[in-house]
Parts: C-alpha cells; sequence; structure tokens
C-alpha cells in the first residue's frame, strides 16, 4: 500500500507550520535569520535551510550568552570566542563583530524578556548536500533569544553529583573551537541523565580532567589552589576565565581562601583528594560538586570558596557596568521568562 502523504504548497505552508506548533514554543521568544533578512517572533516561522551545511554536516560555530534584567552579560566575550571559532573553520560573517553584536542585541530586544538566552549559530551556508564546505557561496547567521535556565544552585542548593565519562575526549584543536558537532558533548550529557546523576567529567589520554558536557570543571586543593585544567583539551570558558580574574582580584580579601589560581593539569586522584570541586558556565553561574563517583568531596556540602565565588559571578552579572551590554531600560521587556 502506498503511503498518502499530504502536499504542502506554498499556500498552505504558513498554516501547515502553525498546526504543528508544540508546547515548547513557548520558550522560544524571537529569531534572527540572514536567510530571510529579518526578525520573527513567531515560533512556528523558526526554520533553518536543510541544505545550509550547519544542518547536515555541524559546519558552523555558535555561541551562548544570557540577558539578565535586560542586560546582557559579557557579550563581547562571548562574539569574540565565537569569531575565533568561526576564524579556524574558515569562516567569516562579512558583516564582523560589530554587525553580530548589534543583530545579537536586536535578538533579545525582539524577544522582549529582560531575563532570556541568545544563541547565535554562524553558518557556513546553504548551496547543496555535500560535505565541501566550498560548496556554499555565502554564510549564514540565525540568532534565537529562548528561555533563560535557572541557575544550578537555585533548583539543587545541595550541589551536584559528578561521575567520571567513559566519552572520548575531542582532541585538541577541536576542543577549543565551539562548532555545531557537538555529538561527543550530547553523550556526556546522554551519561549524565542515564546514571541520574547531575554531570559528567571528561577525561584525555593522558588521564587529565577536560571539561563537562557544556561546562568547565576546576579544583580547590586542600591548600587552597583554585585550578582549572588547561586549556588545550577544553573550551576556554568565558564563565571561568571571568572567574579566575574575579579570583585574582580579590585575592588579598579572600587570602585565606584562594591562595593561588592556575591553569595546570588535574588528576583524578587530585578530584578525591580536593576541598572542593567546582562547576563554571554561562546558565549555570558556580556549582557546588559535592559528590564525585560516590565519594564526597571536602565536607560533602557546598565549601566556603564556592559560596564567595559564586556570589562574585552573580554581583558581577548583575553589577558590573562594563560587561553589562544593556537592551532594557527599567520599564522594558517583559520579567517572566
Ligand atoms: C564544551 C563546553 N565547555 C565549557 C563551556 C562553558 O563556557 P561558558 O562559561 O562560556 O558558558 C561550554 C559552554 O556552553 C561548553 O560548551
Amino acid at each position: 500500500m502506498e503511503i498518502d502523504v499530504k502536499i504542502i504548497t506554498a499556500e498552505n505552508y504558513v498554516t501547515t507550520l502553525k498546526a504543528a506548533s508544540r508546547p515548547y514554543h513557548n520558550h522560544y521568544y524571537a529569531m534572527y535569520s540572514s536567510m530571510l533578512g529579518g526578525m520573527v517572533t513567531d515560533p512556528a516561522l523558526m526554520q533553518l535551510p536543510i541544505d545550509d551545511h550547519i544542518v547536515h554536516r555541524g559546519d558552523g560555530v555558535f555561541d551562548t550568552f544570557k540577558c539578565v534584567d535586560g542586560a546582557i552579560y559579557n557579550l563581547d566575550a562571548h562574539l569574540q570566542r565565537l569569531e575565533r571559532s568561526a576564524t579556524a573553520i574558515g569562516i567569516e560573517w562579512p558583516g564582523g563583530l560589530n554587525e553580530l553584536r548589534e543583530l545579537s542585541i536586536a535578538t533579545i530586544r525582539a524577544g522582549a524578556k529582560r531575563n532570556c538566552s541568545g544563541r547565535v549559530m554562524l553558518a557556513r551556508g546553504p548551496g547543496g548536500f555535500g560535505v565541501s564546505p566550498f560548496e556554499a557561496p555565502e554564510r549564514a547567521l540565525y540568532i534565537i533569544a529562548y528561555q533563560l535556565g535557572q541557575p544550578f544552585m537555585k533548583k539543587k542548593p545541595l550541589g551536584a553529583t559528578v561521575r567520571r565519562s567513559h566519552v572520548p575526549t575531542k582532541a585538541p584543536p577541536f576542543a577549543g573551537i565551539k562548532n555545531c558537532n557537538y555529538l561527543p558533548n550530547v553523550l556526556m550529557k546522554r551519561e549524565a541523565v542515564e546514571w541520574g546523576i547531575d554531570f559528567v567529567a571528561g577525561f584525555d589520554n593522558n588521564g587529565f580532567l577536560t571539561e563537562g558536557a557544556t561546562e568547565n570543571i576546576g579544583i580547590v586543593t586542600r591548600s587552597g589552589e583554585l585550578a582549572f585544567p588547561r586549556l588545550e583539551n577544553t573550551l576556554a570558558g568565558t564563565s571561568m576565565l571571568r572567574l579566575m580574574e574575579l579570583a585574582r582580584n580579590s585575592q588579598t580579601d579572600n587570602a585565606n581562601l584562594i591562595s593561588v589560581v592556575t591553569l595546570r593539569d588535574i588528576t583524578e586522584q587530585e578530584i578525591f583528594d580536593a576541598a572542593e570541586l567546582l562547576i563554571v558556565g554561562t546558565t549555570l553561574n558556580v556549582v557546588a560538586a559535592v559528590e564525585y563517583e560516590g565519594a564526597a568531596i571536602g565536607s560533602g556540602t557546598p565549601g566556603p570558596v564556592w559560596r564567595k565565588l559564586n556570589q562574585m559571578l552573580e554581583d558581577d552579572i548583575t553589577e558590573n557596568k562594563e560587561l553589562r551590554t544593556v537592551v532594557f531600560s527599567a520599564n522594558e521587556g517583559s520579567k517572566d521568562g
């Protein structure tokens, strides 16, 4: 028996898309598409061309930032990382960093939510279904404003559980490029969900700690050293780098808490021996990991360095005028997310 497939025409395309709307579409606020040359706010219309190489080859780069109480935090760091990732795979946006910035702000504004996530996807662009990047004559840009998740410790104040991932770590230089081939990261997240834990930690071939699925991981040693892995095998997390800067700048105030801030190789044994295990990322802020492979880290409760650093990062996000790109004035935009 032949399968009966409905024919969609230009006339009924939009009605069909709208009929296919789903409850989770409520979490999507606005999308800019260079292919449309404009912005849509109806989630049913937030579509990508199937022949864009970002779709069928993962040939594109992305970055995710957040807008908190009307201002985007650390936008330039995110866009500079996007540009570095793009350059690494030979993608250039003709409008440059400045246009990426303006369009990011415009998308968040169009979404009209004071608190949201923003994801910028810079794609090889449409042009066919081959693997050659040279098949695509022009780059494409998609930016979406969508629902912002709560910081981890607001959801789970007792802290996080972590185990060792079985997924092979991305080799350099891929680990440092935020490209749209996130399969290893997806599989890591899958492990965490299947194992009923919060995060997994990756290790490289030499047995050194790398990172989580979409987060950086560091330790606080019993002598007060705050250490994150060297950047070769990890993504240069904007939150991690800012946190290290905040920790260094405040070292005199926190001399009793943090003796030194480093990037170095970290062994699994050092995690077991650590006073605290910290996980950081844009949506999460700073997470206190209290259990690794079933063993308590330090006291088994969120520690003093976590408390101090998370507070510093939260204050930076809401108060640092230099790092906050204001999108909405005090009475603009909706407060709900
Ligand atoms: C693989 C990976 N590591 C680390 C991070 C944390 O980076 P950031 O602090 O800039 O969000 C991310 C962010 O999504 C990531 O995808």
